[in-house]
C-alpha cells in the first residue's frame, strides 16, 4: 500500500477533464484478471504481449498512476488503488528486498482489466516464474506449432500447478509458420492434454494464434477458419474465475494493534478470506480465546460488514490478549496449528539449503525459527520425477519437513494461498532464501508434550555449586581447542565444579559416527552437540564444547537455544600455516595429497568468529595462559578465580 501511494503521489497532474471521471468510475466496476505467460523470447511472448497491448490500446502503467492520482483528488472511485493489485502475492519476499526479475503490465478493454506478469522462461527463473505466478488466476503457456510441447512447456505447466494457478490457455503461436494448418494444432493440443491430465487444472484452453501477424490474438482472423473458439483476448475477457475468498473461512491476521487512546483498541489487518459482519463470533487462532465484533472501522467511517481483501480495523466487544501475528478466524472453521510442517520449498538463494541450518520463518505477520528437519525428495522440474537429495540449490524445488521453535497457524496452500504460504529468510543476511507452500501439518508432535519435572535446572546447579554454562571452542583442525579445552576443565575440576567435554573426534565415534564432513553434515554435527549441551546444562554442567564447529549460522544456533548469557564463543584463533605446519594427526598432508576430500581450511570453508567472547591468538598465549584467561572472562564472574593457589592439578 505505502508502495502504491508514492508511487501515485509521485506523479502531478494538474487538469482531470471530467469525463475522465466517468471514465474511471465505469474501469472500477470491471473485474480483474491477473496472468502470467510463460515461455522463452524464442515462442514469440514479447511479440504477443506486445500484440495484446498494442491491439487493446491499452492504458500504460504510467498513465494509469496518473489516473489514479486523479481518481483520488477527484474521489470517484473511493480508496481503491489499482496498482495495491500489483503489489501483493509474495509481499512479504518483497518487503525483504529479494530481486526478483518479474514485470507487471496493465492494460483495459471494455470489458475487463488486466495485469500481466511477465518472467523470463529459462531454466534459472523458476523462482522469478513461481513469484509471478504466486498471485495469478490464469497462465497463458506458449508454444512453438513447429516444435509442440516441449521439456519448458512441462517445467511451466508444474510450476502453475504447484503455485495454485487453475487456469491454463496453451497458445500455439506461430501457427503461420506451419501455413496455419489444422492437424499440427490437434497434434500440439492432444499430447498437452495427455500429459497435463495429472495436473490440477480447472480448464485448458488451447487456441491457434500468430503473435506477429495477429491471428487469433484480438481478432479471428480469415486465416484460421477451421477453429471456433474464441481469440485470446476473447477467452481472457470472458473467462469466468470463481474468486471464492470470500466464500473461504473468515481469516484476518492482526497486521497492528491500533491503540491511539485508551479509549479504543482496535485490531488493523487485511481480510485475507470470508467475510465479517458487526455481532459475528470471533476466535484468536492461537489462544482460542473468542469474543464478538463491535465496530468495523475503515478510512471512511465505520461499516456493517467486510469481505475478503478489505484493509480494516476491527473492535471487540471483549479485551482479550491478542498481539501482531495472531489470527482472528470464525469458530467452526479454524485455521491449523503446529510446530511442524510438510511444505514444497522453492529455494532462491545461491547458497543451498541445508537441512537442520535454522532460519527465520514469516506465515503472513507470524515469525518463528525454523529448521528443515528432512528434504523428503526434490522435484525435477522437467521430468516431475522426485529424486532423494540432501540439499537444495537455487531454483530447486523440494518437499520438507519443517519445524518450527514455536506452533504457527496456517492453513493448506491448496485451500488459501494467502495463509497457506510462508518465505524463509537467512538470520544473517536477512535475505529471502526460499518461498513455501503448506502441503499439511505433522501432527506427530500433537501428542508430545513437555514432561514438568519437579527438579528442574535450578535446583540442579544450585546443589552443584555453580552456574550451568557452555565454552564453545571453535577453530581449525589441529588449532589447539582440545588442548585448552583439557586445561581448562582441569582447572574447573580442581576448584570442585562439575564439568562435560564434548570433543569432536570423540563424538564422532559414537553418538555422530553416521556423520562425514560434507556441510550437510556437519550443519547436523553441531546440531546435534547443541541439543547435547543444551541437555548437561539443564543437568547443571559446565560443558566445554571442542568442534571445528566451521559454520557460524550454527554456532549462532546454538547460542539461540541456550539461555542468555549461557554461551560463550571461545575463538581459538591459529593461523591455517601453523596448524598444517603442526599437523599433529596428519590430515593436512593427507588433505593436501587429496586423500582427505572437504578438509576444513583447505577444501571445505571455516568461517571465522566476528565476535567471539575469547579470542585467543595461540601465537601470543601458552595454552596455559589461554585457559586462565578463558576462565577469567567467561566464569570471573561467577566467583571462579583462577589465581587460586591450589587451582592446577
Ligand atoms: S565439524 O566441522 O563437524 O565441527 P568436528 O570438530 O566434528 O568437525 O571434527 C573435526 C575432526 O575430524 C578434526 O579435528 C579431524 O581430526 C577430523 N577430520 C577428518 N576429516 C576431516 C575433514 N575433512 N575436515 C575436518 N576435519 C576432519
Amino acid at each position: 500500500m505505502n508502495q502504491a501511494v508514492s508511487l501515485s503521489s509521485a506523479i502531478a497532474t494538474d487538469n482531470a477533464p471530467s469525463a475522465l471521471s466517468n471514465y474511471l468510475a465505469a474501469q472500477q466496476e470491471k473485474s480483474f484478471l491477473r496472468f502470467i505467460t510463460c515461455g522463452s523470447v524464442d515462442d514469440g511472448k514479447s511479440t504477443l504481449i506486445g500484440r495484446l497491448l498494442y491491439d487493446t490500446k491499452l492504458i500504460f502503467e504510467d498513465q494509469l498512476s496518473a489516473l489514479e492520482h486523479d481518481s483520488k483528488r477527484h474521489g470517484t472511485v473511493g480508496e481503491d488503488i489499482d496498482f495495491a493489485l500489483l503489489l501483493d502475492g509474495l509481499q512479504a519476499e518483497r518487503e525483504q528486498g529479494i530481486t526478483i526479475d518479474v514485470a507487471y503490465r496493465f492494460f483495459a478493454t471494455d470489458k475487463r482489466k488486466f495485469i500481466v506478469a511477465d518472467t523470463p522462461g529459462h531454466e534459472q527463473y523458476t523462482r522469478n516464474m513461481a513469484t509471478g505466478a504466486s498471485n495469478c488466476d490464469l497462465a497463458v503457456i506458449l508454444v512453438d506449432a513447429r516444435h509442440g510441447i516441449v521439456t519448458q512447456t512441462r517445467r511451466h505447466s508444474f510450476i502453475n500447478s504447484l503455485i495454485g494457478v487453475r487456469h491454463v490457455v496453451l497458445a500455439v503461436n506461430k501457427i503461420d509458420l506451419v501455413d496455419y494448418d489444422q492437424a499440427a494444432f490437434d497434434k500440439i493440443v492432444e499430447d498437452y492434454k495427455q500429459f497435463a491430465s495429472g495436473f490440477d487444472f480447472d480448464s485448458i484452453t488451447a487456441i491457434p494464434l500468430s503473435a506477429r501477424f495477429g491471428d487469433n490474438v484480438v481478432e479471428r482472423g480469415p486465416n484460421l477458419s477451421w477453429y471456433e473458439g474464441p481469440s485470446l483476448l476473447g477467452h481472457l475477457e470472458s473467462i469466468e474465475i470463481t474468486k471464492d475468498e470470500q466464500a473461504r473461512p473468515f481469516r484476518f491476521p492482526v497486521q497492528w494493534v491500533n491503540r491511539p487512546n485508551l479509549d479504543f483498541r482496535g485490531f488493523s489487518g487485511t481480510l485475507t478470506s470470508g467475510r465479517v459482519r458487526v455481532g459475528d463470533e470471533i476466535v484468536v487462532a492461537k489462544s482460542g480465546k473468542s469474543s464478538r465484533i463491535k465496530e468495523i472501522v475503515t478510512f471512511d467511517g465505520t461499516i456493517e460488514d467486510a469481505v475478503a481483501g478489505e484493509a480494516v480495523t476491527l473492535t471487540l466487544e471483549d479485551e482479550i490478549d491478542i498481539s501482531r501475528g495472531d489470527i482472528l478466524t470464525q469458530p467452526d472453521h479454524r485455521p491449523h496449528i503446529s510446530n511442524q510442517i510438510a511444505a514444497h520449498l522453492i529455494w532462491m538463494d545461491d547458497a543451498a539449503l541445508l537441512a537442520g541450518r535454522s532460519y527465520i520463518l514469516k506465515i503472513g505477520a507470524q515469525e518463528v525459527t525454523a529448521s528443515v528437519t528432512a528434504i523428503k525428495h526434490k522435484v525435477d522440474v522437467n521430468s516431475f520425477a522426485h529424486e532423494a537429495t540432501t540439499k537444495l540449490g537455487l531454483n530447486e524445488i523440494g518437499f520438507c519437513n519443517l519445524s518450527t521453535s514455536q506452533p504457527i497457524v496456517f492453513d493448506k496452500y491448496e485451500e488459501n494461498r494467502e495463509t497457506g504460504s510462508f518465505i524463509l529468510i537467512d538470520r544473517f543476511s536477512n535475505q529471502t532464501v526460499a518461498a513455501g507452500l503448506v502441503w499439511f501439518g505433522l501432527n506427530r508432535a500433537d501428542n508430545v508434550h513437555w514432561q514438568a519435572m519437579d527438579i528442574d535446572k535450578a535446583v540442579r546447579s544450585e546443589q552443584k555449586h555453580q552456574k550451568p554454562k557452555v565454552l564453545w571452542f571453535t577453530g581449525l583442525s589441529g588449532s589447539g581447542k582440545s588442548t585448552i579445552a583439557n586445561l581448562v576443565e582441569k582447572k574447573l575440576h580442581a576448584v570442585g565444579k562439575h564439568t562435560y567435554v564434548l570433543d569432536g573426534d570423540n563424538i564422532r565415534h559414537g553418538l555422530n559416527k553416521d556423520l562425514g564432513f560434507s556441510d550437510e553434515d556437519r550443519v547436523e554435527n553441531i546440531r546435534r552437540i547443541g541439543e547435547v549441551a543444551k541437555l548437561m546444562t539443564d543437568a547443571g554442567l559446565i560443558v566445554l564444547v571442542s568442534f571445528i564447529s566451521p559454520f557460524r549460522a550454527e554456532r549462532d544456533m546454538v547460542r539461540s537455544m541456550l539461555d542468555d548469557g549461557e554461551f560463550a564463543e571461545i575463538f581459538v584463533d591459529t593461523p591455517l600455516e601453523t596448524c598444517e605446519a603442526r599437523d599433529p594427526k596428519g590430515l593436512y598432508q593427507k588433505a593436501r595429497q587429496g586423500e582427505i576430500a572437504n578438509f576444513t581450511g583447505i577444501s571445505s570453508p571455516y568461517e571465522a568468529p566476528e565476535a567471539p567472547d575469547v579470542h585467543i591468538k595461540t601465537g601470543d598465549h601458552s595454552a596455559e595462559d589461554a585457559a586462565l584467561k578463558i576462565i577469567r572472562q567467561v566464569l570471573g564472574d561467577d566467583g571462579i578465580d583462577p589465581d587460586l593457589a591450589d587451582f592446577t592439578i
